[in-house]
Parts: C-alpha cells; sequence; structure tokens
C-alpha cells in the first residue's frame, strides 16, 4: 500500500529495475515451459492465452506494446479470452484497432474526435496511483499494481453506445469492477461509487484551455448495484494490448448498458458514498445529460434522437444505420434493477 501522491513517487520506487527483469525474465521462462509443455500434450488453452491466440482481438503487430513497457503488460500474458457468446462477446463485427484508437471522447485532451489520439504523447500513465475513499474498510492511496495484484485479466467484447448517436463494438481486456469493490471493503453505507478522472494541465491540453467546457475533474458515479453487475467493467487494455492514453490509460471504467459518457476514464479516485454524487455532465446540462444514462431508444437527446445509431466504421460507400435497443441490447442482464423506475423520469 502507498500514502503518497503520484506526483511524489519516482517510478524507481515503484518496481527496482532488477525486479522487474526478473519479472520479465521468469514470464519469458515460463512462456518458453508452457511452450515446452505443450508440445507434450498439456493445457493448451492456457498456452493460447500466453499467445494471445485464443483471444477474438489483437492489436496489429506493428501497434502492440506487450512485454515492452510499461509494467502492467506483464498481466497481459495471460488473458482469458471472452467466451462465445453474449453478453461477454456480441458476435458482431469489430470496430478496427486504428478506428477505436483514433475516435475519440477525451476532452482532457481536446474537444476533436482525433484530439485525443493527437495530443496525448505527453500523457504518463506510470506512476499511477489511486485514492479510494469514503465507505470503505480500507480507504488509502493505492498503487496501481497493488490494486491489480489479485485481479486475472479477461476479454469482454462489448458493444460501446455513445449519446451521440455512434457505436463501436470494442474488445476490452479487464477486470469486472465489483473483484475491485470488493477487494477494499465497502461499509453498508455505501450506496453510491463515484469516480474521478486525473487532471494534468501539463499533459492535457484540454484542461488548461480557456475554452473547457467541462469543469474538472470529470467525475462519474453508478449505483452500488449497478456498480457490481457482472457486466460492469473496469478495463486496463483493448486489443489484447495495453490501453492507449487516449481510451484512458492505465485504467477506466465500461459500462455497456449506458451511454459512453459514464465509462470514465484515466482514474485517480474511487469514493464510496451515502449519497448520490455529482456528475459531469449531468452538472453541465441536467436536462440533457441524466444520472442514469441508460440506452434508451424511446427518450430522445434534444440533439440526438436515440431509436437509431451509427455503427462505426462507416466509408462512403457503407453507412450503417441501425436500431438502438433498450439498454443497449443487455436488457437480460441488466433491466431487473431499474424493476417499477420511471425510465423516461430518471434517464
Ligand atoms: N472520460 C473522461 N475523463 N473524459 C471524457 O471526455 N468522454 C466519455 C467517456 N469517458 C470522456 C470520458 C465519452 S462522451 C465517451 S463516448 C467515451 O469516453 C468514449 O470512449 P472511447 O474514446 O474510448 O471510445
Amino acid at each position: 500500500m502507498l500514502i503518497k501522491k503520484p506526483s511524489d513517487i519516482k517510478s524507481s520506487e515503484i518496481t527496482p529495475e532488477s525486479v522487474y527483469k526478473n519479472r520479465r525474465q521468469f514470464l519469458s521462462d515460463s512462456g518458453k515451459l508452457l511452450l515446452g509443455a505443450a508440445a507434450i500434450g498439456a493445457t493448451p488453452a492456457i498456452v493460447n492465452a500466453q499467445n494471445g491466440a485464443g483471444l477474438k482481438a489483437r492489436a496489429p503487430a506493428s501497434m502492440r506494446r506487450v512485454g515492452v513497457e510499461p509494467w502492467w503488460a506483464d498481466k497481459f500474458a495471460n488473458i482469458k479470452p471472452a467466451p462465445d457468446a453474449e453478453p461477454y462477446y456480441t458476435g458482431e463485427a469489430m470496430a478496427p484497432y486504428d478506428d477505436v484508437t483514433k475516435y475519440n471522447n477525451f476532452y482532457e485532451f481536446g474537444m476533436d474526435k482525433s484530439d485525443p489520439s493527437s495530443n496525448s504523447g505527453k500523457f504518463k500513465a506510470d506512476p499511477w496511483s489511486i485514492e479510494i475513499a469514503g465507505e470503505v474498510a480500507k480507504p488509502g492511496t493505492y498503487h496501481l499494481e497493488d490494486i491489480l495484484k489479485p485481479h486475472s485479466l479477461e476479454e469482454r467484447v462489448y458493444r460501446l453506445r455513445c449519446v451521440e448517436a455512434w457505436s463501436m463494438v470494442i474488445p476490452w481486456i479487464g477486470f469486472p469492477l465489483a473483484d475491485l469493490i470488493k477487494q477494499f471493503e465497502p461499509t453498508s453505507k455505501a450506496k453510491f461509487v463515484e469516480f474521478e478522472t486525473l487532471v494534468d494541465p501539463d499533459s492535457m491540453p484540454g484542461v488548461r484551455s480557456r475554452f473547457a467546457i467541462v469543469r474538472w475533474p470529470y467525475r462519474e458515479g453508478l449505483r452500488i448495484d449497478e456498480a457490481m453487475n457482472p457486466l460492469t467493467f473496469m478495463a486496463v487494455g483493448l486489443y489484447g494490448d495495453v490501453l492507449p492514453s487516449q481510451n484512458g490509460a492505465p485504467i477506466r471504467l465500461v459500462v455497456p448498458w449506458k451511454y459512453g459518457f459514464k465509462s470514465i476514464k484515466s482514474i485517480v479516485k474511487i469514493n464510496f458514498r451515502e449519497t448520490m454524487p455529482n456528475t459531469t455532465w449531468n452538472d453541465l446540462q441536467a436536462q440533457e445529460y441524466g444520472f442514469y444514462a441508460n440506452v434508451n431508444p424511446g427518450v430522445h437527446h434534444p440533439r440526438w434522437r436515440q431509436d437509431t445509431e451509427r455503427r462505426l466504421p462507416q466509408t462512403l460507400f457503407s453507412r450503417t444505420r441501425i436500431g438502438t435497443r433498450l439498454f443497449n441490447g443487455y436488457a437480460d442482464q441488466v433491466a431487473s434493477m431499474y424493476q417499477g423506475m420511471d425510465l423516461a423520469r430518471y434517464f
């Protein structure tokens, strides 16, 4: 456990180089052992995961950073591939890596879709720590490494539906938020979970901009039952590789049945509360963006109809507009949480 501010921590304090190198050596040796074991007929599934072969999708070789840096790439040696069925694999065409990583909303880096990939070069996701606060038995500021240690990584291929009426299918790598929550033992008073993004004017041009509309830090929140739902995911990667900065490195939320703005990026604080937290878009324009933000084709946004969506990527010759489904197609997993609620009022 760490009780320092991220700015106080030198990378060398996180993992001494010798340990880091030994760990790499260990991983490389165990990889060889596994491959050897495979040759005599043992556990081919593990070997596949080791190679990334069992995954539904991998980043193009030229873009892959696994095995080079950063330290949490080690965790990527053993990812459990997504099963072949909903809700963890949609079966639809996935958005190509290039679209997932170049068409982004991350206002800390600017407001255009290409800004996050163009302007995040100075952003550093290592070292990273997260403050765990509020109604929990184990509050504190923890190294990301300590937060990730107990969790094994898995792949989940989810639909991401933005309130701007576009959508993509994305192969995430991460672990259930419920597992992280259990790690810190919330008290019975923890009815909501609040999240905050890093604010670093040096590396985030959107944060220093005079034209920024967001009041930093970007904040989001979930009811505790939503946070504990098995679909709710903490992503540390996509396409079998570590998360690029523009997608919310090193760790972000993914809530597939809600509009994309709930899926907050580059998280530095998780606060357990008794009361509903304020959230960025709801604060800015409460008539347009509700706290719940469940995908709902029956409740329109003043600027975007919500009954259809543009499935990306689109080209001049293929412009796919598809029907939007209630809870983004995840009703079987989540509708029971909203039973008896007027979804038009609590939008
Ligand atoms: N998180 C932060 N911190 N800042 C943002 O501007 N944009 C949100 C969400 N998370 C945003 C954020 C919106 S509007 C969407 S649609 C998704 O991130 C987009 O995620 P992607 O760029 O990885 O597709």
